[in-house]
């Protein structure tokens, strides 16, 4: 007979407040084509992407975060106080240790909030909102702020024409707090190791430190064969999502996918045959690739600009380096 008590968590998780920050440069691609041979015509075709938005040196990945933070707390309702856990999820802070959370957690003054940041490429959102459902149904924090945050333009090469004209960088973030019904379905997510060459890091750190090559580490990523993978294997996934939350395609309000490529995001609408009525994120085009932020800065997009509303139903998934990939239902804050 184990003598531990029970843990007393909320018997379901909502998001409660989603909040953005977008860096002040936005970077048409007559930029990229300084460095790339390509054209405006063929990114716009292949990708959908207008602009996106680089950070300075003021905006440090801390400091995305906490101008997110803020915006998603103050939507929310709640005080800083109040929340008991922070998740970042990154693959593009510079540091290694500590964690970017921390930091974040003290300057946005939580009362020593429990804080630490994952790797989950572009399904960090899905993963981290879904340890977020856990903590708060577990007991072990009342709110909890996922945030999503990337400056991947320290990490793209812009002499390399799969990748110059894709990723961008900024932060998205959420509170998850208590609920009376659920706000949050259950996620399908999951990891494909075995493909785990298709995006990837150029070469580790310690190749460039030992000067064993000469060219800062960069994302490079076999771009037919991760369109393929996103095309195929993330409708069944988006699908499942549906399934395991009680839904159909008629249920639902909003479409948040991924921003990876707006005919990514197309085939997954013809293949979901998601109604007309369904509102679909395409931030993608004036934000570009940002991983772990595109889906909160989509989401605060699309409630701000009013194609979206506060209690709609939402499918978001996220996929992307790993291979990796989260999708859950959500309700809209
Ligand atoms: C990157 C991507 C837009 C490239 O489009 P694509 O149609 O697969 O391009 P390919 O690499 O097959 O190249 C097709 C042609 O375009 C050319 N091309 C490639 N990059 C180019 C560029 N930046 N500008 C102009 N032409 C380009 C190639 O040389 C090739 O020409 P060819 O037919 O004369 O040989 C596409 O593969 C993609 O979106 N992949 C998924 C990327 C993604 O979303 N990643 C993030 C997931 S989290």
């Amino acid at each position: 007979m184990s003598k531990i008590k029970p843990s007393k968590g909320s018997p379901y998780a909502r998001i409660m407040g989603v909040g953005g920050y977008r860096p002040t440069r936005v970077v048409p691609n007559e930029v990229i084509l300084e460095t790339i041979d390509s054209s405006d015509e063929w990114i716009r075709s292949r990708s959908g992407i207008e602009t996106r938005h680089w950070a300075n040196d003021e905006e440090t990945v801390a400091a995305m975060s906490i101008e997110a933070s803020g915006k998603a707390i103050a939507d929310a309702g709640i005080s800083v106080e109040q929340i008991g856990g922070v998740i970042v999820s990154t693959v593009s802070h510079f540091k290694q240790t500590p964690a970017v959370a921390t930091e974040i957690a003290d300057k946005l003054g939580t009362n020593k909030a429990a804080a630490f940041d994952i790797s989950a490429g572009c399904a960090g959102f899905g993963y981290g909102l879904t340890l977020a459902k856990g903590m708060i149904v577990e007991g072990s924090a009342e709110y909890v702020l996922v945030i999503g945050v990337e400056r991947l333009s320290d990490l793209t090469d812009l002499e390399d024409r799969a990748t110059a004209f894709l990723f961008g960088d900024g932060a998205g973030a959420v509170v998850v707090g208590p609920a009376k019904e659920p706000g949050i379905g259950p996620t399908v997510w999951g990891s494909e190791g075995d493909k785990s060459e298709t995006i990837k890091q150029t070469v580790p750190w310690t190749d460039y430190r030992s000067g064993e090559v000469a060219k800062f580490p960069a994302i490079t990523q076999e771009g037919q064969a991760v369109f393929r993978w996103a095309v195929f294997e993330m409708a069944k996934v988006a699908k499942e999502a549906l399934d395991v939350a009680g839904i159909t395609a008629d249920d639902l309000d909003v479409f948040i996918p991924h921003q990876a490529n707006e005919r990514i995001i197309d085939s997954m609408v013809k293949t979901l045959k998601l109604p007309e009525s369904v509102t679909v994120a395409r931030d993608v085009r004036t934000t570009g690739n940002t991983s772990a932020a595109s889906i909160p800065l989509a989401m605060e997009r699309l409630l701000a600009t009013g194609e979206a509303k506060s209690g709609d139903t939402a499918l978001v998934i996220g996929f992307g380096a790993g291979l990796v990939y989260a999708a859950t239902v959500v309700t809209l804050p």
